[in-house]
């Protein structure tokens, strides 16, 4: 007998917030798309009650070994006790200041020793606004207009950066936007180019550098399968920078104090001149930061020539509390090194168990981030388009589905990865996670085990809407 899933208390609360909030959500990305238990047509999610350490509960009570860990920012563990605290003692000192504080400093000082790159720091709340900031000022810096993206990398949800961050494989539009309401123009201010290739982004300096002001990218692709870089490439993309005087910006924004202490630039031993960090930062409160060269960091600040910077929010004595307190634990390499015994351990499982379906496939990416991908083209996963091309998503979104029977959770669609952290080593959730992992492929490759689909009460009944049922297509 198949375990049955109950998320019947989900369902009820998801029906209702359809009615307050539309899609159901506060943020799209948390829209499962494809999962099966979702009402027809209807993208739907489940409703969280808590989490601590490497579990997470949902409202129904079901508890589930957490590998979306808030897409990313959770290292430590959710509500790990250093850091909860710490935050608790500092919330009765006061929250917000607008003012400096001397915990700016620390922290400011500890991503000073820690990442590479880093001669100075700004910091603000989310990663959109770091990416968003950073751009501003290599614009400024460099006196140049038009930054080059990557197609399949994220940097946030504004109109600058909201292209070909995930397009349909198929289609030859580039920049492709995104969203509604993105203003046409700004299609000649951004130009994408396909990851992992040294030749076509190389020709594009060559040809229109006098124009571009930096390259961003995703230094390991976080929003894609977790791809990482063809040995050499993000050195390229240095050297290519400097050569044609445009900014490389490396956006750690999910790779920063989670593949090392000093992020991805660590890792692969590559300077960027400016760099965007947030998520496991603080272990899940709000907070990013841009670093850099102080040559270009120096133009932040008032005045006529200066790059303006800023936002209530920046800096807020929580959220520093929270950094300082999980940097500490980050400054101790132990455990980055629990990270990735357990997360290669984890990945080797999951080959295995696949391997041993006779699945073809491939997993990717860095322990404590990456992914597998059920493929039959295992050599060429190195950009976006080879990634949609290749992999059998139906698969992946029954797997994740018995997966929750089992209490593993995962996100329904594998551009996001598998994230792991302390907790996941500490507490022996290795073995049944890989249990679960195979109970959950046996079951999705037969069909005489039946999912349910959960129905929408007390709403309109669902109808097929005209055209894509999931993503209304932008216009290019
Ligand atoms: C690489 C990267 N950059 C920027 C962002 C935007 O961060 P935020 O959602 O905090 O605005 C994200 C979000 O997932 C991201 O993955």
């Amino acid at each position: 007998m198949a375990k049955e899933l109950n998320i019947k208390k989900s369902m009820q609360l998801f029906s209702d917030a359809l009615k307050v909030m539309p899609g159901g959500v506060s943020s799209n990305a948390r829209l499962w798309q494809t999962s099966y238990f979702c009402p027809i047509y209807t993208p739907c999610t489940i409703f969280a009650k808590r989490a601590y350490g490497s579990h997470i509960w949902d409202v129904d009570g079901n508890r589930y070994i957490d590998f979306r860990l808030g897409f990313g920012p959770v290292i430590l563990g959710h509500g790990y006790p250093s850091v909860t605290k710490e935050v608790s003692t500092e919330a009765r000192k006061g929250t917000i200041f607008a003012l400096d504080n001397e915990l700016e400093l620390s922290v400011s000082k500890k991503l000073i020793d820690m990442i590479p790159c880093a001669e100075m720091v700004r910091f603000s709340v989310t990663g959109t606004e770091a990416t968003m900031h950073a751009i501003r000022a290599a614009r400024a810096y460099t006196g140049k207009d038009v930054i080059v993206k990557f197609e399949g990398h994220y940097h946030g949800g504004y109109d600058y950066m909201l292209w070909s961050t995930s397009p349909p494989y198929d289609t030859k539009v580039r920049p492709y936007r995104q969203s509604m309401g993105i203003p046409g123009v700004i299609r000649n201010l951004v130009m994408v180019e396909t990851w992992n290739n040294f030749e076509s982004i190389e020709n594009t300096l060559k040809k229109y550098h006098k124009k571009i002001a930096a390259i961003i990218t995703e230094p390991i692709m976080g929003n894609a399968a977790a791809i990482m870089p063809k040995p050499g490439y993000l050195k390229h993309l240095r050297e290519i920078c400097d050569r044609y005087d445009v900014v490389l910006i490396f956006d750690e924004v999910k790779t920063g104090f989670r593949v090392s202490r000093g992020g991805a630039q660590e890792f692969f031993g590559v300077k960027p001149h400016m760099a965007t960090f947030a998520k496991s930062m603080s272990n899940g409160y709000p907070i990013s930061a841009i670093v850099g060269e102080k040559e270009i960091m120096s133009l932040f600040g008032p005045g006529k020539h200066k790059v303006t910077q800023g936002g209530t929010y920046a800096s807020n004595p929580l959220s520093l509390t929270a950094a300082k307190a999980t940097l500490n634990v980050l400054k101790n390499r132990e455990v980055y090194e629990k990270i990735n015994v357990y997360g290669k351990r984890l990945m080797r499982g999951i080959e295995k168990i696949l391997d041993g379906n006779k699945i073809e496939n491939v997993v990717q990416g860095h322990p404590a981030m990456f992914q597998y991908i059920a493929t039959n083209n295992r050599d060429i996963i190195y950009n976006y388009k080879e990634l949609k091309s290749n992999y059998h998503a139906d698969l992946y979104a029954k797997v994740q589905y018995w997966l929750m029977t089992e209490g593993v959770l995962l996100d329904e669609d594998n551009q996001e990865c598998f994230y792991t952290c302390l907790s996941h080593a500490t507490e022996k959730t290795l073995k049944p996670t890989l249990d679960a992992f195979a109970k959950s492929v046996e079951k999705a490759l037969n069909s005489k085990f039946k999912m349910t689909r959960f129905k929408l009460e007390g709403t309109a009944k669902m109808v097929a809407p005209k055209g894509n049922p999931v993503q209304p297509q932008a216009t290019s």
